[in-house]
């Protein structure tokens, strides 16, 4: 009888639960699951998952079947693998990814479609390559030309950077990966970005430089956001009581995970108090990170609660069971597909902004030219595996030059030539990227490069020259701002001759964004290509010769000089003795622009096309006060009236008659971007909800859209408003 009532004993005490605990069971809810899964963790365990165990990983708890999470740069793509112990390439050969254009370039097609799938794609490729966490999109607000990360930023303006980085967040994070916005929040240069201790007026926080976290956070739902370097109101970012207490964690209601930047955090007591979930990091022993061994002591000590270490275990536990890392998170997604590298060329196209077409030399005429010469070592460069954290590891990158040489190359003589070269010592590419040119443009002297180009351009029916920056230091890149506007190399030099040499000189820029152009005048076309990713090549010559009429609008103010700038007009850039002052407060960009009434060489929302469109028949319906809907919506008729079809971005400033409080002379709050056939005509509406009226009042600590009137603006850049109509609202409404 014995070993029978063991038997019974033992089945009874095998509970349902331990066979099947609930946080094993996918169709349970995920706040049951998290719970359940908390509760059998020990402080150890809790420990282990709010830290790095490598640079881009938190360690993997067998016991309890948690299994090692990973995330990975970044916002272009899936960043090739790092060694554990150091930033070298980890040299695997499954880590090649899908090179997408730069963030800015991506903000410059205005399209948030093209934006959910260019998130998808990273997504996609993400979870083929095992990886729980993408660290992007990077969403800063460009506040300074010289940023050296503006290229990865979406632009001066807070609607337009929220609109895309809602529109990539829902792309990524419908693939069961999530994204992590960055850098929370100010980190606005890249000069002193460790230190910098950044202050602003709120009006200025909440109007300019939150908005897109807000937006991602409460519309996106995104899961992480990273901590910046620099501090804020005297805290570093990562651990930043107001802004992630306060504001993230208060305010809106964020329920995902708080990482620092890489090494951002400084202190335990801050990095446990004030809502740090997750450290990660480059130096010391992980098991030494704030949040590791000390912060373990801390509440050993009593110092610190368990309810502290139970909520930012909690939140990445969260973060764990939404990207299925207990479901099989390793299965599915695709990688180098045909489809994503569509996506990346798509993206390309729309985001070449046409700056200049004098005369309509653009597009060129594939079966008139006979002879083609493109100039410059950015014709002949790959950008994909440089630029600092961005950086991917393309199976290929379609250069200018080849991207020319296919569209034309069987009809046209295509010659190339170097005309200038950063020096051979300077270049930081490494292998696959280093180019077989390098050796020799050292056997060159600069002045013998520029005459040979110039000479080539002579005889050739068309010249294109490859101009701009790349991603070395004092370029577009992490760890440093750019010094000047300038283009380096000689360039400016060099676009005259050859614009001298040959009228029909068409100038490419690839920077991540402004150049000052004391050539603009020679010159009858410019192409803002930024960083065009891995289809970039074939992008552009599609712009070139017509294949794709060009549809990029600005996403950031190219000013005429640097000092036409505010924080370089103000002389706040890069701050006094480690304090910077957002002395302009809310003239950021175009808002500068238009308040301090100065000429910019191409205003914000700037780009031609090769069709020409007619705005007409304003309508501005609605009423209400906008509770659950639209106040206002906008409506015109946009008619192509070219011979080509195309795409325009119609852009809605508001702009108010009496504010209370100062306000920019008009703000961006809407647009939208249309497909018109050539000769066809097409009706737009853009709805504006209370929040295009509104200001934020810090007395109030809330939203305010007040009883006045307004203007709606309806243009096709910040400078080129077509239509106009007022509009009142009846009733003043507070909000949050
Ligand atoms: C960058 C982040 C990046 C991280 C990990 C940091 O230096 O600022 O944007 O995600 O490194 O590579």
């Amino acid at each position: 009888l014995a070993p029978i009532v063991a038997l019974i004993l033992a089945f009874a005490s095998a509970s349902p639960a331990q066979d099947h605990p609930v946080y094993l069971d996918a169709s349970q809810p995920v706040e049951a699951r998290v719970e359940d899964l908390l509760g059998r963790m020990t402080v150890e365990e809790k420990i282990a998952v709010i830290h790095a165990d490598t640079k881009f990983s938190t360690a993997p708890i067998p016991r309890l079947g948690i299994p090692r999470r990973w995330m990975s740069d970044g916002p272009f793509g899936v960043r090739e693998d790092i060694k554990s112990d150091s930033w070298r390439a980890a040299e695997h050969t499954d880590d090649y990814s899908t090179g997408m254009p730069c963030g800015l370039g991506l903000a410059a097609t205005w399209n948030v479609e093209l934006a959910h799938d260019y998130g998808q794609v990273i997504g996609e490729e993400a979870r083929k390559r095992g990886k729980q966490i993408m660290l992007g999109p990077a969403i800063n607000i460009q506040r300074t030309p010289l940023c050296g990360r503006n290229f990865e930023y979406m632009g001066e303006d807070p609607w337009l950077t929220s609109r895309m980085a809602v529109g990539f967040i829902q792309g990524e994070q419908g693939q069961g990966v999530a994204s992590c916005v960055k850098h929370f929040m100010a980190n606005n240069q890249e000069l002193h970005r460790g230190t910098i201790d950044v202050e602003m007026d709120e009006r200025t926080l909440r109007e300019i430089y939150l908005p897109g976290f807000r937006a991602a956070v409460r519309e996106a739902g995104v899961l992480s956001i990273m901590g910046a370097y620099n501090k804020f109101r005297g805290q570093h970012c990562a651990e930043n009581d107001y802004l992630i207490n306060k504001v993230l964690k208060g305010e809106w209601g964020f329920k995902g995970l708080v990482m620092t930047d890489w090494g951002a955090a400084h202190n335990t007591r801050e990095a446990a108090m004030n809502g740090l979930d997750l450290e990660m990091g480059t130096d010391k022993p992980f098991d030494q990170y704030y949040l590791a061994a000390p912060f373990l002591d801390g509440i050993r000590t009593g110092q610190f609660g368990m309810s502290l270490l139970d909520d930012k275990a909690r939140r990445n536990l969260r973060v764990m069971f939404l990207t299925h890392m207990f479901d099989g998170s390793a299965e599915g997604g695709s990688l180098n597909t045909p489809e994503h590298q569509a996506t990346a060329r798509a993206v390309a196209e729309e985001a070449m902004v046409l700056l200049k077409n004098q005369g309509d030399i653009l597009p060129l005429d594939a079966g008139k030219i006979k002879s083609l010469v493109v100039i410059g070592q950015n014709a002949v460069r790959k950008f994909e595996h440089s630029g600092g954290s961005s950086e991917i590891k393309t199976m290929y990158e379609v250069t200018p030059l080849e991207g020319i040489v296919t569209r034309v190359g069987g009809s046209a003589n295509v010659n190339f030539s170097m005309g200038y070269a950063q020096p051979v010592e300077n270049r930081p590419d490494r292998p696959p990227t280093a180019t077989p040119e390098m050796p020799r443009t050292a056997e060159i002297s600069p002045a013998d490069m520029a005459d040979r180009a110039v000479a080539a351009a002579g005889q050739a029916d068309v010249a294109i020259i490859v101009a701009g920056l790349n991603h070395s230091r004092h370029m577009d890149t992490e760890g440093s701002d750019r010094l000047d506007l300038k283009l380096p190399y000689g360039q400016d030099d060099l676009i005259q001759r050859v614009a001298s040499a040959n009228p029909r000189t068409i100038v490419v820029l690839i920077s991540g964004g402004a150049v000052e152009m004391d050539w603009l005048d020679r010159v009858p076309a410019v192409v803002q290509a930024w960083y065009p990713g891995m289809e970039g090549g074939n992008a552009l010559a599609g712009v070139l010769f017509g294949d794709v009429n060009p549809s990029g609008k600005l996403p950031c103010t190219f000013p005429r000089h640097l000092m036409d700038s505010p924080a370089h007009a103000l002389h706040a850039y890069p701050g006094v003795d480690g304090v910077e002052t957002y002395t302009e407060g809310l003239l950021v960009g175009y808002r500068w622009f238009d308040a301090k009434q100065i000429e910019p060489l191409f205003p914000f929302g700037f780009g031609l096309s090769y069709t020409h469109f007619d705005y007409s028949g304003l309508k501005l319906t609605g009423g209400g006060n906008g509770a659950g809907g639209p106040v206002v919506n906008v409506q015109c008729d946009i008619a192509n009236r070219g011979a080509r079809d195309g795409m325009e971005v119609v852009q809605v400033y508001v702009q108010e008659a009496n504010p209370r409080l100062p306000r920019p002379p008009k703000e961006l709050k809407g647009f939208a971007k249309v497909w018109v056939r050539a000769g066809e005509q097409e009706t737009v509406f853009i709805p504006l909800d209370l929040t295009a009226f509104a200001y934020y009042d810090p007395d109030e600590k809330g939203w305010i859209a007040q009883k006045d009137d307004y203007t709606i603006l309806v243009g096709s850049s910040s400078r080129d408003v077509r239509l106009r109509s007022n509009w009142t609202l009846p009733q003043t409404t507070h909000f949050n």
